[in-house]
């Protein structure tokens, strides 16, 4: 069988609900870009998965749609909210067109580590600037591109002359330049689902294009709490985060 985001699903949200440092470290680092205080806000959660990050946002008072495409995602979402209330909803939807989500409605966009996956990003951003009101704001993590393209593996160090006792595995980068869908062939990874590898450039020119002005771009390092899941993580940001406002 291929594996889906819908078929993985399951997976996912108990791999979540255990507590993964990565995802959490994912989830801080966006909401770091969104004021403490959200109480009033309207936000649109594009790709809201199991509702990691639409939770989050919902306990600092905003009023919280989640969309997703994956059923079973959204399933596992509803599930998560009956069990501990946030307020937050969801909604099947695609974010190539935020179908549901009317025009002007909402003050944010987030989107964590769902922009790579969606097929079409100018139609993404062409939905996220529809639904958000001028001067709302977008602010997504993706993995990132420098280090997450496809065939970026671990690599033994092979430089001869260090020192032996600074040898160790690196990141090797991968096909950095190939753009498009790849899926992992690591049965333990999420991207087993497949998913849209985009250069920085692409990311914040379409940005450009579809009517943005850039507000922040950070490269946050991993905290000991990822670099304790993963230690070879240490000394590379493993997500890109970005903010952008919508022009008029
Ligand atoms: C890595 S998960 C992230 C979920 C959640 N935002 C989180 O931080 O845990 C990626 C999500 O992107 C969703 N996705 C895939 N294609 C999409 C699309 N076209 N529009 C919106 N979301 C999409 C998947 O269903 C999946 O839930």
């Amino acid at each position: 069988m291929t594996d889906t985001w819908d078929t993985i699903a399951d997976w996912y949200a108990e791999r979540l609900r255990r507590g993964s440092a990565m995802h959490e470290f994912a989830r801080d680092i966006l909401l770091q870009q969104l004021p403490e205080n959200l109480t009033g806000s309207r936000i649109v959660d594009l790709g809201c998965g199991e509702g990691l990050v639409s939770r989050a946002l919902a306990l600092r008072g905003a009023g919280v749609r989640g969309v997703d495409p994956a059923p079973r995602m959204i399933a596992h979402a509803w599930i998560a909210e009956a069990e501990h209330p946030t307020g937050a909803v969801y909604t099947i939807g695609d974010g190539c067109t935020l179908a549901p989500i009317g025009d002007g409605t909402a003050d944010w966009v987030t989107a964590g580590l769902s922009l790579n996956n969606v097929p079409d990003l100018g139609a993404a951003l062409t939905a996220v600037h529809r639904v958000l009101l001028p001067g709302g704001r977008l602010a997504f993590t993706v993995p990132h591109p420098c280090f997450e393209a496809p065939g970026a593996s671990w690599a033994p160090e092979t430089v001869d002359d260090d020192p032996p006792d600074t040898r160790g595995r690196r990141r090797t980068v991968g096909d950095y330049l190939a753009e498009g869908f790849w899926r992992s062939d690591n049965p333990e990874g999420a991207r087993r689902a497949g998913n849209q590898h985009r250069t920085l450039s692409t990311y914040l020119t379409a940005l450009l294009e579809q009517g943005f002005a850039l507000e922040a771009i950070a490269e946050p390092a991993p905290t000991e709490p990822v670099r304790a899941e993963q230690p070879l993580r240490e000394g590379l940001p493993p997500f890109l985060v970005v903010k952008a406002v919508r022009l008029p």
